[in-house]
């Protein structure tokens, strides 16, 4: 398609350059005709309907159901955040949030959802982009096949923080990822630390867990983020802060003017030395 419209390209400014500087006289009715004619009805049409006939051909290959063996993820579109689902084969799904982990070299089914608007799941250096729409499920199907970092955003706007709700993608050995998974399905790791327990007092305290779960413990709220092991991820906020003390804090104090419009309210309220333990405590959750 590069190459052909380059030529068409090339095509059209030779004509508007020729007709602009060579020709001084008026060009004569019948060949005039015959330029409209072929060159703008038939050419088109014969070329576009090659290029739809090719389009549409790829397509049973994209609605065809996954490969048996691949691994389906569910992944909803939230304002603005990304719930992520691992639905293993046992039957055990795992919770998550705003980080995907892959292993290098297995197909991948993503089952795209969302309750409200429209988001627009992209992963671009992996796949294309597949909006994310209210009361339906659609899907996309990748394979990496290479290991690294990457990193998925919205594509499509959908409110006032759409720019901010990015996620990174890791794809990993496919051991390093079955150690991963592993770890993500345990409840959350307790750190013995004084600040922590004081932080997990606050957490539940200030109710928290009215909205985050955090396995293992009372929280079980699903409004926002499942919290478990979100000290093992690399980012806050989905994609917006780096996963470190400082950065909890400023989120907690500021979520409402960090990500404008987001459901999680600001705990500014709380004194510095509170904040402090709650920080403590989530990044204690690897
Ligand atoms: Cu979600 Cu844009």
């Amino acid at each position: 398609m590069s190459i052909g419209s380059v030529i068409i390209w090339l095509g059209t400014v030779g004509l508007t350059l020729y007709a602009s500087f060579r020709t001084r006289e008026p060009a004569r009715e019948k060949s005039a005709q015959w330029l409209i004619v072929a060159g703008g009805i038939v050419f088109p049409t014969v070329l576009l309907a090659g290029l739809l006939s090719y389009g549409l051909s790829m397509l049973p290959d994209m609605l065809a159901p996954a490969p048996p063996d691949s691994m389906r993820i569910l992944v909803r579109g939230e304002q603005w955040w990304w719930r992520v689902r691992y639905l293993a084969a046992d039957g055990h799904p795992v919770d998550l949030a705003n980080e995907i982990c892959l292993p290098v070299g297995t197909p991948v089914e993503f089952q795209l959802e969302s309750p409200d608007v429209i988001h627009s799941f992209w992963i671009p250096a992996l796949g294309g982009k597949v909006d994310m729409i209210p009361g339906r499920q659609t899907r996309l199907r990748l394979e990496p096949t290479r290991i690294g970092e990457f990193r998925g955003v919205c594509a499509e706007y959908c409110g006032t923080s759409h720019a901010l709700m990015g996620f990174p993608v890791l794809v990993l050995e496919k051991e390093d990822f079955a150690r991963w998974l592993k770890r993500q399905a345990e409840p959350a790791h307790e750190s013995t630390e004084p600040l922590a327990a004081r932080g997990k007092h606050s957490f539940l305290a200030s109710g928290c867990g009215a909205c985050h779960t955090v396995r293992g413990t009372p929280a079980d709220g699903v409004v926002g983020p499942d919290l478990t092991h979100v000290g093992s991820r690399r980012t806050l906020g989905a994609g917006l802060l780096a996963n470190e003390l400082d950065d909890y804090v400023h989120w907690l104090a500021h979520a409402d003017t960090l990500k404008p419009d987001v459901h999680m309210p600001a705990f500014g309220m709380l004194p510095p030395p509170e904040l402090r333990a709650l920080a403590v405590y989530l990044e204690s959750l690897q």
